[in-house]
């Protein structure tokens, strides 16, 4: 049997550190505070941590702009904290990914302070530095996300330079060997130091048109999946990103990652990718599947939570995967609104049971276990320089605060601070009480990694969708041919198939045409009290409910996987 590698399959916790643990009074989280609560998060049964960024920044775009890729911010601690965070972690089996941000640097980054000295910098081809256009004013077209003009005209030389996002947050140009060594340097600095990969921040945008010409105009039906951007979305963005000579670059970088460690893939790469047509995102796993490891896939994020819809999509990205390449799944991020808010506090279990038990790997954003919904922040206190722009694309509503247990400021930090974003709870309560609590969703989501450690089915099986009512998600999944009946074909080996059964109204479904023939009971439950039998063919209101075989002779399982699961 050929051993898979360790992110096949993986479930990785997105940390964002400002929000998690703050240990030293400031009212921001930090990487102590991460370290601390490792235990919290090898008991979930998570098998890697991805960071956003904790190096040193003026934190315009809370750290996304960064100043010293090398360094720790002091807002988050030491260098010695981070080793150990690492040595923490990986003592506990958990493997750490940090975020890596080739496009841009903050303004601060000493490459750019030697830049903008003027068009003699030995540095100045590190950034684009252009005229004007002809007729005056900034080179091309393209806008930023906060849908403002991509350029910025230094009065000195004349000239403009690019930044995809704020101005003080210029874009590299990767088309200078030196930025692309430089940058390398930084992977090996962190790397060298026991990372175990990179999350790698707006990965299509280091390869843009060399001619910058304009984009498009978007045409109508262009934006199908994609959460609207204001002024953004009134263009194609064709030309200042996702270049072919992307795939060059993200080869090196794969070359680089394999070079570590005994065996090639333990190291890897998570590409941010914002790309809706399936066959454009699957290119960036390579070739010959050479590129960047896990390509991440934010679908989930952008489909209405309907049965068809959830279906047609997971369809059509495991249609576009190349053979052998292992999907991924994103249900929330510090980007996008919780998905509790999204799809409602009574169907976040089933969304995190979707989440755990579609094929290949997902991630899991901080708080989401717990049903954190979207906080609601006064107009004076947005942060999030989106929001300050356009209070309706703010994402501080997703980046509040952990609440741990009772108490002031729910823990998160010393009572009498003020948290950087206002706390908020979720209706299940804090994680302390939750943990009590068989019925929450903090046990739900420990009970799903439970069986999907156990379960070969889930994780790397196959999916198969079920008709049946409309307003059911209906799914089996079976172990990958190397591992079913590996041992026996006995039903506790793990390898019988699982059916997958999300209700996603708020009524009673009957799904007789679901089971079928064949005997099945549920294992994994999200329903309140005991009311019906384990075999009870009819979901109730908002139901998920993982169901297992039932063999004739044997005597009906009756324990569970979690205390949800008593039917
Ligand atoms: C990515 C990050 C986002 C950040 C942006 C600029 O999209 O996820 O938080 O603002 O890149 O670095
Ligand atoms: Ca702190």
């Amino acid at each position: 049997m050929r051993q898979r590698s360790w992110w096949n399959g993986a479930v990785i916790y997105h940390v964002y550190p400002r929000s998690f643990l703050d240990t030293n009074g400031d009212g921001v989280g930090d990487l102590s505070g991460i370290s601390r609560r490792i235990p919290y998060l090898s008991s979930l049964g998570v098998d890697a941590l991805w960071l956003s960024p904790f190096f040193s920044s003026p934190m315009e775009d809370f750290g996304y702009d960064i100043r010293d890729h090398t360094a720790v911010d002091p807002l988050f601690g030491k260098a010695a904290d981070f080793d150990e965070l690492i040595d923490t972690a990986h003592g506990h089996g958990l493997r750490v990914l940090i975020d890596y941000v080739p496009n841009h640097t903050a303004a601060e980054h000493p490459w750019f302070q030697e830049s903008r000295k003027g068009p003699g910098s030995h540095r100045r081809d590190w950034y684009t530095w252009r005229e004007p256009a002809p007729g005056g004013g900034p080179p091309n077209n393209w806008i930023t996300l906060f849908g403002e003009s991509a350029w910025t005209r230094e009065p000195e030389s004349g000239q403009y330079y690019l930044h995809s996002f704020l101005p003080s947050m210029p874009d590299l140009n990767w088309r200078n060997p030196d930025v692309r060594n430089a940058m390398f340097d930084v992977a090996r600095f962190w790397l060298d130091r026991g990372v175990d990969g990179f999350r790698v921040d707006c990965a299509p945008l280091l390869a843009k048109d060399p001619e910058l010409r304009d984009n498009p105009p978007a045409a109508a039906g262009t934006l199908a999946h994609h959460r609207p951007m204001g002024d953004y979305d009134s263009q194609q963005h064709l030309n200042d990103q996702g270049h072919p000579d992307i795939h060059g670059i993200y080869r090196d970088f794969r070359t680089l990652l394999d070079s570590y460690g005994d065996t090639p893939g333990e190291r890897i790469s998570l590409g941010e990718i914002h790309e809706y047509d399936w066959s454009a995102w699957s290119r960036y796993f390579g070739r010959d599947l050479d590129e960047i490891h896990l390509p991440l896939n934010f679908g989930l994020l952008q489909t209405p939570w309907r049965p068809g819809a959830v279906r047609e999509l997971v369809q059509a990205v495991l249609r576009a995967l190349p053979h052998a390449a292992v999907p991924t799944w994103v249900m929330g991020s510090h980007d996008d609104p919780r998905v509790a808010a999204r799809v409602g506090a009574a169907q976040a279990p089933n969304a995190m049971m979707l989440l755990l038990t579609l094929p290949g790997t997902a991630v899991l954003y901080n708080g989401d276990e717990l049903g954190l919904p979207n906080a609601d922040i006064a107009p004076a206190d947005i942060r999030d320089p989106w929001g300050l722009r356009n209070p309706g694309l703010s994402r501080d509503p997703a980046r509040s605060p952990m609440p741990w247990h009772d108490g002031p400021n729910a823990g998160f930090t010393t009572p009498g601070t003020r948290p950087w974003l206002p706390l908020t709870l979720p209706p299940g309560g804090t994680a302390a009480a939750q943990e009590v609590d068989p019925r929450s969703l903090l046990s739900l989501t420990r009970a799903l990694l439970s069986l999907r450690r156990n379960h070969p089915a889930l994780g790397t099986g196959t999916v198969e969708f079920l008709d049946g009512p409309t307003e059911v998600l209906a799914y089996t999944r079976s172990a990958p041919p190397e591992t079913a009946f590996a041992s026996g074909s006995d039903s506790n080996s793990g390898s019988e198939p699982l059916l997958i059964t999300l209700n996603l109204t708020d009524r009673a479904i009957p799904i007789d045409r679901v089971l079928g023939d064949r005997r099945w009971a549920r294992h994994l439950t999200t329903a309140p009290a005991a009311s019906t039998s384990a075999s009870s063919p009819v979901l109730r209101p908002d139901e998920g409910a993982i169901w297992k075989p039932q063999f004739p002779g044997r005597r009906q399982e009756g324990s569970a996987t979690s205390a949800r699961s008593q039917c």
